[in-house]
């Protein structure tokens, strides 16, 4: 491959997509269907028609952006990841795989190359779980992991629910029609940076993921007795928010207790009500992410902190429900994938290792219907999901000239 990625233009556009953001630069914060995701889709799609892709979206805001290939009623190669950012975040998670799937094709149109497999380059919607607490909700819809009632289901924190929020976004259409079929890709590969310090470290150029570790996530509500802060005395208490803070410690030793370096849990929201000082915590959410590459393993972390939900709850006199938001199997990479990476980092002369991914990612889902694989490429110092969150040029060129030279091989 003679004519590499245009880095330039390409570092431009991921600038431009970062600046779109709701709150101050450097700070990327795009939460789904709010005002800046809008935008944000809006820029990346005039992109896709400016390099000739036929842009069409499903009712739920997947965007397909599909390079026709010469024959083009066969099964497309998909590539592609999310452009929504959690609050707080960076400009390349998620970004690199949507804008570097794009050069990526930019940079076969440009070597005259003509797929026989249509190219597909896909944006999730809401691969990050801010605005209704699960991530991963467009490629879960697709591979019909969440069926359209749980959807319907689904709240965020004002109340408002999927139906009418992707209605004032301007997606029509029903529910039902996002599942697609397994074989609607033929194959799919996502570009990503690492979300870990490994590659970096190592001075390694990619990473050719085998695996995805398997999350889940549990909502545990608190309902103790709210009251005076100074006046009710510390005997017969029902402090919701020191239950909880027991649960947190809880899963942090269970995390840490199976002994193995992949479990990890956290907890991430704490959400306290009356959240006033001189108030006894009478109501507690926290939301919960436990994964481990091991899925039994990380259901062994699960069924420890509802054992001590149910020994707070009867200790202490609170109740305690939990909610089970996910918990999903790992997934494994294609060996044809995985072996079209290889070949073609070698061919690109970039230096490679396999790994696993720690993060959840949209592939994780697409493996239900259409063999999958990932390219990662390093981020400084592991660094993600804040604003300092960075990955050279020179790293997101390498993983460009990757997945071209692989999604040539694909679609060939
Ligand atoms: C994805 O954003 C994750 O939290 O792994
Ligand atoms: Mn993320
Ligand atoms: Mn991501």
């Amino acid at each position: 491959m003679s004519s590499g990625p245009d880095i330039d233009r390409l570092i431009d556009e991921l600038k431009t997509l970062s600046a779109i953001s709701e709150a101050e630069p450097p700070i990327v914060t795009r939460v789904v269907f709010g005002e800046a995701d809008m935008r944000a889709r809006a820029y990346v799609k005039q992109l896709c028609v400016d390099a000739g892709l036929v842009v069409s979206e499903d009712a739920i805001g997947n965007t397909f952006a599909r390079w026709q290939g010469t024959e083009p009623n066969l099964p497309p190669i998909g590539t592609g990841s999310h452009i929504d950012a959690i609050p707080n975040a960076g400009l390349y998670d998620g970004c690199v795989g949507v804008l570097g799937g794009l050069e990526a094709i930019r940079v076969l149109q440009h070597l005259g190359f003509k797929p026989r497999r249509s190219i597909e380059l896909v944006i999730f919607t809401s691969e990050e779980p801010t605005r209704f607490g699960i991530g991963c909700l467009g490629s879960r819809m697709m591979a019909s992991v969440l069926s359209p009632a749980q959807a319907r289901a689904l709240r965020d924190k004002e109340g408002r629910n999927l139906d009418e929020l992707r209605a004032a976004a301007g997606f029509g259409g029903t529910l039902e029609s996002i599942a697609m079929p397994e074989g609607r890709f033929h194959q799919f590969v996502e570009l990503h940076i690492e979300q870990g310090p490994l590659l970096e470290q190592e001075k390694i150029d990619v990473g050719i993921v085998t695996h995805i570790a398997a999350p889940a996530s549990m909502r545990v509500l608190i309902e103790g007795e709210g009251g005076h802060a100074g006046a009710r005395l510390m005997p017969g208490r029902k402090d919701a928010l020191a239950a909880g803070a027991e649960l947190i410690l809880a899963l942090e030793s269970a995390a840490k207790g199976t002994g193995a370096i992949d479990t990890v849990g956290t907890v991430g929201v704490c959400d306290v009500f009356p959240d006033a000082v001189n108030s006894i915590p009478s109501r507690v959410r926290l939301e919960t992410d436990i994964r481990d590459i091991d899925g039994t393993r990380r259901d062994q972390v699960l069924a420890a902190l509802q054992a001590k939900c149910n020994e707070v709850a009867s200790r202490r006199g609170v109740a305690i429900a939990t909610e089970l938001v996910n918990a999903d199997p790992p997934a494994a990479s294609d060996a044809a994938i995985v072996a079209a990476l290889e070949e073609s980092a070698r061919a690109a002369g970039k230096s490679y290792k396999k790994m696993v991914s720690r993060a959840y990612h949209d592939s994780l889902f697409i493996a239900r219907i259409a063999p999958v694989a990932m390219l990662f490429i390093p981020c400084r110092g592991g660094v993600s999901h804040r604003p300092d969150e960075y990955a050279s040029p020179e790293w997101i060129g390498s993983g460009v000239h990757v997945l071209a030279r692989t999604l040539a091989a694909l679609a060939s």
